[in-house]
C-alpha cells in the first residue's frame, strides 16, 4: 500500500521505499548514521580517523590538478637539458696555448645560477614522473628519483660552493641522464649523442 506522508515523503513500508526506488539510499543512510553516532560516542581515538578522512579527502583532488604543459621531448629540450648544461659548464679545465685554465664561477650571481641550474635539474625528476608523462611506474620511477636525488647533492654542492663536488655531482647527473636514455630513448636518442650528452 502507497503511504505518502504530509510532508510528501515515501512512507516506511518497505514496498513502498522500494517502489520509490530509495529503498537502498535511505537503509545506507541509516547506516551511515548509526556508525556515526558509535564514531562520535567512542570515548578515545577520535580525532585518528577523521584526520584520515581530512588528508585522503584533501589528497585526491589535488592529484588530478596536475596537467603536464608539455611531453617528455619538450620537458627536455625546455628545462632539463638547458638546467643540466648551465650545471655541467660551471666547472672544468680549458687547455689552450697558455697553458691549463680552470673554470670556476666567479661571483655570488654565477654561483647562484649553478645552484638554480641543480633545483631545476631535481625538480625535473618530479614532473618527469607525472602521469601523461611516465612511461611505467617500474624503471621510469626509479631513474626519475635518481634524478631528483643527483640533483639534490648537486644542489647541496653548488650551495657549499665547492667546485670539486660541482664537478663530481655533474657527472652522476650525466650517469642518471645516460641511463634513463639507454632503456627509454634508444631509438631517438643514442648514448652518444650530442643533443643528449
Ligand atoms: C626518466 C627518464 C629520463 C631521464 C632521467 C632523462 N631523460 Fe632525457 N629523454 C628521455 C626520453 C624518453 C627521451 C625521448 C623523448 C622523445 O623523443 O619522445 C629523452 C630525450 C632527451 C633529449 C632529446 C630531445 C630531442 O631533441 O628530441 C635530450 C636533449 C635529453 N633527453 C636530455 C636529458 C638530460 C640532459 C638529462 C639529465 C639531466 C635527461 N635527459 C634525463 C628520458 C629521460
Amino acid at each position: 500500500m502507497r503511504s505518502l506522508t504530509l510532508d510528501g515523503t515515501v512512507g516506511s513500508d518497505p514496498e513502498d521505499r522500494k517502489l520509490a526506488g530509495i529503498e537502498t539510499f535511505s537503509e545506507d543512510a541509516v547506516r551511515l548514521t548509526e556508525r556515526l553516532d558509535t564514531f562520535w560516542s567512542m570515548p578515545t581515538n577520535r580525532t585518528g580517523p577523521l584526520l584520515a578522512a581530512l588528508v585522503l579527502s584533501a589528497c585526491a583532488p589535488e592529484v588530478e590538478r596536475l596537467t603536464p604543459v608539455g611531453d617528455v621531448q619538450e620537458l627536455m629540450i625546455a628545462v632539463i637539458e638547458p638546467a643540466a648544461e648551465v650545471y655541467w659548464d660551471a666547472v672544468g679545465e680549458i687547455l689552450d696555448s697558455a697553458g691549463v685554465h680552470e673554470i670556476r664561477p666567479a661571483s655570488d650571481e654565477e654561483w647562484e645560477a649553478v645552484s638554480h641550474a641543480a633545483f631545476l635539474v631535481a625538480e625535473s625528476g618530479n614532473l618527469l614522473m607525472m602521469s601523461g608523462r611516465a612511461r611505467d611506474r617500474g624503471d621510469w620511477t626509479t631513474m626519475s628519483q635518481a634524478l631528483i636525488e643527483v640533483g639534490r647533492e648537486a644542489l647541496k654542492a653548488a650551495d657549499a660552493r665547492n667546485s670539486e663536488a660541482v664537478f663530481d655531482a655533474g657527472a652522476e647527473i650525466y650517469y642518471v641522464c645516460s641511463e634513463c636514455h639507454a632503456k627509454y630513448a634508444a631509438e631517438t636518442l643514442r648514448p652518444n649523442d650530442a643533443r643528449g650528452n
